[in-house]
């Protein structure tokens, strides 16, 4: 694939672990765990693509109100995966961010959101955005609070917000708008995933279950997002 139809910013919401659980006659907790073995394998492919960015959505704001076994098993794999994963990360030079509320999270989940952050804030490669107790409309909400406070504080004028002031009071601050947005198992909605920075994303639906997402799951969607017109608003050249 050629590097000028690599889209910089790839957002992946990752659906369909349940559904494959059951498929498979396996506990959810079962699927989501696949889920994991997938998302490393696209994390370590994005990286060796160049991709400049890659954003996954791995647990959102309304997630906490799913079974509280299934909250405690995500709750183990994310512990588990930045305990794991953290030097292999380091050493192909990811760096890591996280979208969300931290500080909702339980503290040892928390400590090691944070430490991950710290180790790999310098690395050059891969940008890594996981969303963790993430909601689009929050991160919006909490926008507009920063850029209210620094108005009281007479940091900024309210004529001084504008897309790029709003933009750098995100958590994505600083990375491309999404180009392409990939939704696993036909399901065909954006569950309050990076509202702001999808406008003017492409969008895949492939019908496959993130567990069963692989490489070639994978390349399909590239190359499909290649073949796309892109216009931004304005009239083919
Ligand atoms: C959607 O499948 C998936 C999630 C809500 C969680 C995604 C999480 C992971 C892949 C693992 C944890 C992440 C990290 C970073 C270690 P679903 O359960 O909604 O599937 P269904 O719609 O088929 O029920």
């Amino acid at each position: 694939m050629k590097n000028a139809s690599l889209p910089r910013h790839v957002a992946i919401i990752m659906d369909g672990n349940g559904r494959w659980a059951k498929q498979h006659k396996l506990q959810i907790a079962l699927g989501h765990r696949r889920g994991v073995e997938t998302l490393r394998a696209i994390i370590r492919e994005s990286s060796d693509l160049g991709i400049e960015a890659l954003s996954l959505y791995a647990f959102s704001t309304e997630n906490w109100r799913r079974d509280p076994q299934e909250v405690e098993a995500l709750m183990g794999l994310l512990l588990e995966f930045f305990t794991s994963e953290i030097d292999e990360l380091d050493q192909n030079r990811v760096c890591i961010r996280i979208l969300g509320d931290k500080d909702g999270m339980p503290e040892r989940q928390r400590q090691a959101l944070v430490q991950a952050e710290e180790r790999t804030k310098e690395n050059g490669g891969l940008k890594l955005n996981i969303a963790i107790n993430y909601g689009g409309r929050a991160e919006l909400v909490r926008a507009a609070r920063l850029l209210a406070e620094q108005a009281a504080r007479g940091e900024i004028a309210p004529e001084d917000i504008n897309e790029e002031t709003l933009s750098q009071a995100l958590y994505t601050h600083g990375l491309p708008d999404v180009d392409l947005l990939i939704r696993t198992s036909g399901e065909m909605r954006l569950s309050n995933f990076l509202l702001y920075q999808c406008a003017y994303a492409e969008f895949e639906f492939p019908a496959v279950l993130w567990p069963d997402f692989d490489l070639n799951a994978y390349h399909e969607a590239l190359d499909a997002f290649a073949r796309r017109d892109r216009r931004f608003g304005g009239r083919k050249a």
